[in-house]
């Protein structure tokens, strides 16, 4: 048995926080008027509806103003595209995000290509995935990954050359994770579902990114003694309890892995925050 570091998300991004509201201050202060974020939303996937209720109350607490745009399940791919038009147009709109999942009539890539670059604060657009892979330092970066990175470095500073595991390989978190430690300098490999026998690989790494989407499927098998274990899944037990859990059996990874996330509390906080930061960052590269 070893110690486990739990890594505490909600600090991390307490901290974060400061740093965005002080900028946010400066921002006004400067413009005469706080950065907006503007959230658009399709349908009625609860979830959903609570993530959005959270980014709209940290921003606020943090000095921006946000705007929630809301459409019914039917809407049209188009019609999105023309509020994103409308919202691309305005000035004093500094970030755009289209919360997902989205109907699976809607064009996601469509959409989300539709937001001019500089306000895609989800950094999911074909132009933001470029530059990040250039490690181009204009990117603006997809807010999971990027607390990811920052929880890895709360506990190691220097990953330059440093083995580490993806498992997903999703647009929004594994791809990100993917291209961050790449640019961090990590010896990165990848894997998702399909690919036989994850374990054997995954346990070779002393960074290990879960992002599997099924509720607490990895083990102390499936990672190495001392690893840092980042847990980006976020599911309800079906146990009748409801309690909100990962894609790591937390209880079996404490004693085995050198550092863990918990789920609540781990990347989900950060998340948001980065969100604000990207906001923040968008409105200063939009005056710049
Ligand atoms: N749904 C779950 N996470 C995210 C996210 O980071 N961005 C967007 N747009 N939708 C999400």
């Amino acid at each position: 048995m070893i110690e486990t570091h739990i890594i505490d998300g909600r600090l991390q991004a307490a901290d974060l926080d400061k740093e965005t509201s002080i900028a946010v201050q400066s921002f006004i202060s400067t413009h005469g008027r706080a950065p907006e974020l503007h959230v658009i939303m399709v349908g009625h996937h609860a979830p959903s509806q609570i993530y959005v209720r959270k980014k709209k109350e940290l921003a606020e607490e943090l000095g921006m103003v946000c705007h929630i745009h809301s459409f019914d399940n039917d809407v049209t791919t188009q019609a999105i595209i023309n509020k994103i038009e409308i919202l691309n147009d305005n000035s004093h709109v500094n970030g755009i995000i289209v919360q997902l999942p989205l109907p699976d009539h809607i064009d996601k890539k469509a959409v989300q290509n539709a937001i001019h670059d500089r306000k895609d604060v989800d950094g999911l657009n074909d132009i933001n995935v470029k530059l990040r892979q250039d490690n181009d330092s204009g990117a603006l970066i997809p807010c999971t990954g990027l607390g990811v990175l920052h929880l890895i470095r709360s506990v190691k500073k220097d990953i330059a050359g440093v083995e580490a595991h993806v498992i997903g390989r999703s647009a929004i978190v594994g791809q990100p994770c993917f291209d961050l430690l790449k640019s961090a300098g990590c010896n990165v490999m990848q894997s998702h579902r399909g690919i036989d026998d994850i374990p054997s690989i995954s346990s070779k790494a002393d960074i290990l990114i879960v992002a599997t989407g099924q509720i607490e499927m990895v083990t102390r098998e499936w990672v190495k003694e001392g690893a840092i274990v980042i847990d980006v899944g976020i599911h309800h037990k079906v146990d009748g309890t409801r309690r909100i859990t990962g894609d790591c059996l937390y209880d079996d990874l404490v004693g085995h892995a050198g550092a863990l996330t918990p789920v609540p509390g781990g990347v989900g906080p950060m998340t948001v925050s980065y969100l604000m930061h990207n906001t923040i960052r968008a409105a200063e590269l939009q005056i710049n």
